[in-house]
C-alpha cells in the first residue's frame, strides 16, 4: 500500500547519477580489455592443486525460515531462536548512532574513518573517529550557540552531496539529540519548500553556493528558515543575496568556531528518538518524512551483521566503503551506520561521476554497494567485448564460466583461481582489485546478470529487498547461496507475512500475498501525517509493502508483483501507468490503450485498441488502404502511425521519455466488461490484461532487445 515502494524506493537520484554514469568514463575502463587470454597450459596443474574452501552456511540453504505463527502465517529467518528477533548489539552498550560511532573509534584505536579528495591531482585525506568527534562537538554546539535546541524535536536540513561534512554533521545531530533532515536535488523545488515548513526546519547545511541560491529562491514560502551553513567560501552575490532576504549566512568553518567558543555539555540522543527523517518522493504528491530511529538502524545493522558474519564477511577497520550512493537515502545511509560501527573508513567520492572509477581505483574499497543499473551496464560491456573478440577468447571465456559455476554450485566464492588470473583479472582489476563484498538493492536484478557477475568477481554478491520504512532492508541472501530469483529471508530483525490481496487472486493459503514486515526496523510512520501513516502501518504494527510476494519451497521469498498499479523499470524510475493511458487516449486514434512494464525491462510497451470510428478513414486518406479492423491491425505502417502518433501526443502531453511505450501491439476489439477486461465499473482490469496479452508483450521485448 505504500505508494510507491516496489523492491526499494531508496535510491531515486542514485539511479539518476548512474543515468549519467552510463556513456562515461566508468564504461569504458570496465570494458576496456576485460577479457585477457594467457596460455592455457599451466592451468590444469594449478587448478588441481588449489583446495577452495566453500563459504559456511548460517542455515540450510534448503531450508532457509520458519514459520513463527500459525495464523498469521509469518515467518522468520532459521538463523532466529525460539521465534526471538536478532536485533540489539552483543552486550547492549551501542544503543544509538552516537554509540556506534564511539564504538568505531575503539575497535579501531581511533583510526580513519572519513575519507576525500581534495582535488583530481591531490591523494585521499583522511581524518580519524576522534576528530570527527571534536568537530562534531563544535557543530553541535555552534547550533545550539544559533538558538537551536538540543532536543529530539529539532529538525537539521541537509542539502549537500557525500562529503566529510556531512558525516560531521550527522554526528553533531546525534550527539545532541537532534534529528537530521535530508534534501536533494531529484525531489524538485517544491518538494524542498514542503519539507522545510513541515519539518519546521530553522537551519539547513549546505555544500554548494548553488543549493543555497536553490533554497533563497523559494524563501518567501518558507518563513521559518532563518540560518544558512555553507561549507564552500560564499560568493558575494549569496551574501548579498541572503543578507536582503534576512538570512543569517555562516560557513560551516564559522559555525565550528563559534562552537569552540562557546562548548556544551553532549546530549546524546536516546535510543527511540529520531535520527533521520527520510522524505521520500513518490509518484504523485508531495513527498513523505518516513520516521527512523536509532534503534531501527542499528536493529538492521546488527541483524545484517549476524547474516553476513558466517559468510566469512565480517565488517572491520580494515574495510572501505565507496561512498557514491546519496546519503539521502536509507540504503547508503544503512552501509555506513555499519562501517562506523565497525570502525571501518569510508572514502567519499569527489562529487563528479566522471572520475568515480579514478576514485575507485585509488581507493580500492573492499565494500562497494551498488544499484543494478551499474551491473547491468557492466555485464553489457563485458558481453559486448567476448561477442567481439575471437573465437578461441570466447571459448576461454566461456569455460572460465563454467568452472566458477561449478564452484559457486558448491559454496565457493573466490578470486584466485587461474580464470580469475587469467581472464577475470581485468573486470575485478577496474574495481579497484580488493572489493570483497557488493551489494545490490533499490530495484530487483535480471538473474541473468547476477548470476554471470557472480562468476566474474570472484565475491559475494547480495541482493537486499526493502524499502526506507523497513530502514532501508528486509531480506537479504545469504553469503554463498548461488541462487538467483529471490530475495534471501527475512532479516533476523523482523518477521514477513503474507497477506491475501482478494482481486488480483493472492492468497496467503497458496503462500502468496502482499509482502508485510513487523519488528525493530519498521519504522514509526510519515512524520506528521497520520492518514498515510494509517495506510501503510495497521494497529497489529504490520508494515504493509503493496509488494506481491511468494515464499519459495526453501523459504527465501520472491517478490512477483505490485499491488498498487506503481511500479519500477529496470532503470528505477517509478511508472503510473494509468497516468500514461490518460495522456495516450488523447490520440484520435486510439480508443482504449494499456500501458505494461517490468521491473527487469527498461522500457514500456503497449495494447493499444485503435478507435474503430476513425481508424479505417483515416487509414483511406492517409495510407489508401481499406481493411478491416483486423487487417489494419495487423498492417505493420497503421502500427507504425499509431505508434507515431502517441508518441508526439505523449510529448505535448508531458510524458518523460521513459514513460512514452517503444512498441504497441494493435487489438481490433474494445475491452469490455463482457469480455472480462473491464470491471462493471469500467476500470481496465490490469492483471487480467497482462495474462491475455502475454505473448504479445513477450514477442515486443524480444524485439526490443
Ligand atoms: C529454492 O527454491 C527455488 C524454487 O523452488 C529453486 O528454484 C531454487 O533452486 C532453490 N534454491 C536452493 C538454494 O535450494
Ligand atoms: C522525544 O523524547 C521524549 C522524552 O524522552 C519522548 O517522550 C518522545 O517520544 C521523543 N520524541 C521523538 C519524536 O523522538
Ligand atoms: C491507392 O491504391 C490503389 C489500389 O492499390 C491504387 O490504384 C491507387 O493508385 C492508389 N492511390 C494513390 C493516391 O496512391
Amino acid at each position: 500500500m505504500l505508494e510507491n515502494s516496489l523492491i526499494q524506493r531508496v535510491s531515486v537520484a542514485g539511479m539518476m547519477m548512474i543515468e549519467k554514469i552510463r556513456n562515461m568514463e566508468y564504461l569504458k575502463l570496465l570494458g576496456a580489455g576485460a577479457v585477457t587470454v594467457a596460455a592455457v597450459t599451466t592451468t590444469t596443474f594449478y587448478y588441481l592443486t588449489s583446495r577452495p574452501q566453500p563459504v559456511l552456511l548460517p542455515v540450510d540453504l534448503e531450508d532457509q525460515t520458519d514459520e513463527v505463527d500459525k495464523i498469521e502465517r509469518s515467518r522468520m529467518s532459521k538463523i532466529c531462536k525460539n521465534g526471538k528477533y536478532i536485533c540489539e548489539f552483543e552486550d547492549g552498550e551501542v544503543q544509538t548512532l552516537h554509540d556506534a560511532f564511539k564504538h568505531g573509534a575503539r575497535v579501531s584505536s581511533n583510526g580513519k574513518v572519513y575519507g576525500w579528495k581534495a582535488s583530481p591531482t591531490e591523494p585521499y585525506q583522511w581524518i580519524s573517529y576522534n576528530d570527527v568527534l571534536v568537530r562534531a562537538a563544535n557543530i553541535g554546539a555552534g547550533l545550539i550557540a544559533k538558538g537551536l535546541q538540543p532536543e529530539n524535536t529539532t529538525n537539521v536540513g541537509i542539502y549537500s552531496q557525500n562529503r566529510v561534512e556531512y558525516g560531521i554533521t550527522e554526528q553533531a545531530c546525534f550527539m545532541y539529540s537532534m534529528v537530521l533532515v535530508p534534501l536533494y536535488d531529484t525531489l524538485g523545488p517544491e518538494a524542498c519548500t514542503h519539507i522545510i515548513n513541515q519539518a519546521e526546519i530553522k537551519t539547513v547545511i549546505c555544500d554548494k553556493n548553488v543549493k543555497v541560491n536553490a533554497i533563497l529562491d523559494k524563501i518567501n514560502e518558507t518563513p521559518n528558515l532563518k540560518i544558512v551553513i555553507l561549507v564552500e567560501e560564499p560568493t558575494s552575490e549569496i551574501k548579498k543575496r541572503a543578507a536582503s532576504h534576512s538570512i543569517d549566512l555562516l560557513t560551516y568553518s564559522e559555525l565550528e568556531a563559534l562552537g569552540e567558543q562557546k562548548p556544551q555539555e553532549p546530549k546524546p540522543a536516546k535510543p527511540d528518538d529520531l535520527c533521520v527523517l527520510c522524505y521520500t518522493s513518490g509518484t504523485t504528491g508531495l513527498p513523505k518524512g518516513a520516521m527512523l530511529t536509532h534503534r531501527g538502524t542499528l536493529a538492521t545493522v546488527v541483524a545484517a551483521a549476524t547474516v553476513l558474519k558466517p559468510g566469512g564477511v565480517d565488517i572491520s577497520p580494515e574495510d572501505t566503503l565507496i561512498s557514491y550512493l546519496p546519503l539521502a537515502h536509507s540504503y547508503e545511509r544503512l552501509l555506513e551506520s555499519y562501517c562506523v560501527l565497525s570502525g571501518a573508513r569510508i572514502g567519499f567520492f569527489q562529487g563528479d561521476v566522471k572520475l568515480l572509477m579514478d576514485d575507485i581505483k585509488e581507493l580500492q574499497p573492499t565494500l562497494f554497494p551498488s544499484v543494478p543499473r551499474l551491473l547491468n551496464r557492466v555485464y553489457d560491456k563485458v558481453m559486448n567485448q567476448i561477442n567481439e573478440g575471437s573465437s578461441i577468447k570466447r571459448k576461454l571465456f566461456n569455460m572460465a564460466i563454467a568452472s566458477k559455476e561449478n564452484e559457486l554450485k558448491r559454496n565457493i566464492i573466490r578470486k584466485d583461481s587461474i580464470w580469475d588470473k587469467v581472464v577475470f583479472k581485468k573486470i575485478q582489476a577496474s574495481l579497484g582489485g580488493k572489493v570483497k563484498l557488493i551489494t545490490t538493492g533499490s530495484a530487483p536484478l535480471s538473474p541473468k546478470v547476477l548470476h554471470f557477475l557472480r562468476c566474474c568477481v570472484g565475491c559475494p554478491i547480495i541482493e537486499g529487498y526493502g524499502q526506507t520504512e523497513s530502514h532501508a532492508i528486509c531480506t537479504v541472501t545469504l553469503v554463498g547461496d548461488p541462487d538467483t530469483g529471490n530475495v534471501g529471508p527475512p532479516l533476523p530483525c523482523c518477521e514477513i507475512k503474507l497477506a491475501d490481496v482478494e482481486d488480483m487472486n493472492y492468497y496467503a493459503k497458496d503462500n502468496k500475498g502482499e509482502v508485510c514486515i513487523k519488528g525493530p526496523n519498521v519504522f514509526l510512520g510519515y512524520y506528521r501525517d497520520p492518514a498515510k501513516t494509517e495506510e501503510a502501518l495497521d494497529k497489529d504494527g504490520w508494515l504493509h509493502t503493496g509488494d506481491i510476494g511468494q515464499w519459495l519451497e526453501n523459504g527465501t521469498l520472491k517478490i512477483i508483483d505490485r499491488k498498487k498499479n506503481i511500479f519500477k523499470l529496470a532503470q528505477g524510475e517509478y511508472i503510473a501507468p494509468e497516468k500514461i493511458e490518460n495522456v495516450y487516449v488523447r490520440s484520435q486514434l486510439v480508443a482504449q490503450v494499456f500501458i505494461h512494464g517490468e521491473s527487469l525491462k527498461s522500457c514500456l510497451v503497449g495494447v493499444v485498441v485503435p478507435d474503430p470510428e476513425v481508424l479505417p478513414n483515416w487509414a483511406k486518406t492517409k495510407l489508401n488502404v481499406s481493411q478491416s479492423m483486423e487487417e489494419l491491425c495487423s498492417n505493420p505502417d497503421v502500427k507504425k502511425e499509431i505508434l507515431a502518433d502517441m508518441t508526439k501526443i505523449g510529448k505535448t502531453g508531458g510524458l518523460h521519455s521513459f514513460e512514452q511505450v517503444k512498441d504497441i501491439f494493435l487489438y481490433p476489439e474494445l475491452f469490455s466488461v463482457e469480455n472480462g477486461l473491464l470491471t462493471p465499473t469500467f476500470k481496465t482490469k490490469r492483471h487480467e490484461l497482462k495474462v491475455k496479452f502475454q505473448s504479445q508483450i513477450a514477442e515486443m521485448y524480444t524485439n526490443l532487445v
